[in-house]
């Protein structure tokens, strides 16, 4: 479904600096699978992300989506990708201030010139357990609510593929598995791939499958990254 071939995007800073945020990434995404992107702040997983939707040009390396290269699209094939094949959960920040859920989360299906837009994205609003809060204003929703609309306007193309870059950043720890049981769910019933960005190892948790990022290259994950709680005793006998 998926492929990353040897992907690289460095910045050239001022002087000899350059930053390696992607430093030679392969991989392959199978067809409806749920795969982590798992790294600190700073290790290049926005960067992929910007790379799989074609909102970058990488130095070298292909992205290949069903066997077509993202960066040989023209710019109205690039439009027309991101419109009807990619999903991009956004931020809260992303939502219009003072539309309706039902406005925000219908914003897609208007740009893809579906008729009733509104009425079409319902169903899935209702799904996501947001039926009593169609008419609230973006103001008016919790922050998880939001991030329910985000995701109802990230799935409303029915895309194959779902990008997700931290989609749970401004939640409590019950809120985000709330988020993130709903966002795998609702991407496995329809068999939709989901590529999910995340410094939080629970938040991985929910992949099938984690790649974890150092400094713009894949390495094995290992969770015992993790700091060790002081206080804890030794392992072992
Ligand atoms: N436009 C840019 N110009 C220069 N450097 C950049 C640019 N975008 C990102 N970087 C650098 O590239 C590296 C990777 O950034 P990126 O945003 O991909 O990391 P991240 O894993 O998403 O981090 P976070 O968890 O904080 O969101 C960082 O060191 C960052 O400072
Ligand atoms: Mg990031």
């Amino acid at each position: 479904m998926l492929e990353l071939r040897d992907l690289v995007k460095h910045y050239q800073m001022g002087g000899d600096e350059v930053i390696r945020a992607v430093d030679g990434v392969s991989m392959t995404v199978a067809p409806g699978e749920f795969v982590a992107l798992y790294g600190p702040s700073g290790s290049g997983k926005t960067t992929l992300l910007e790379l799989v939707a074609g909102l970058r040009d990488p130095d070298s390396g292909s992205v290949l989506v069903n066997g077509r290269d993202v960066f040989e699209m023209s710019r109205k094939e690039g439009h027309e990708y991101r419109l009807h094949q990619l999903g991009i959960v956004g931020q809260p920040h992303n939502l219009i201030p003072g539309a309706r859920a039902i406005q925000n989360a219908s914003l897609k299906l208007l740009l893809a010139n579906v008729r009733n837009a509104p009425s079409a994205i319902e169903p899935l609003l209702a799904q996501l357990g947001l039926g009593k809060r169609l008419q609230h204003r973006t103001e008016q929703l919790s922050m998880g609510e939001r991030q329910r609309v985000l995701i109802a306007l990230a799935l409303s193309t029915n895309p194959g593929l779902v990008l997700a870059d931290e989609p749970t950043g401004s939640l409590d720890t019950q809120r985000t598995r709330e988020v993130l049981g709903l966002l795998r769910d609702l991407c496995r019933e329809r068999q939709m791939t989901l590529l999910l960005a995340t410094h939080d190892p629970q938040g991985a948790a929910f992949a099938d499958q984690v790649h974890e990022l150092r400094d713009g290259r894949l390495t094995e994950y290992r969770p015992d990254h993790l700091p060790i709680p002081v206080g804890l005793p030794p392992q072992g006998d």
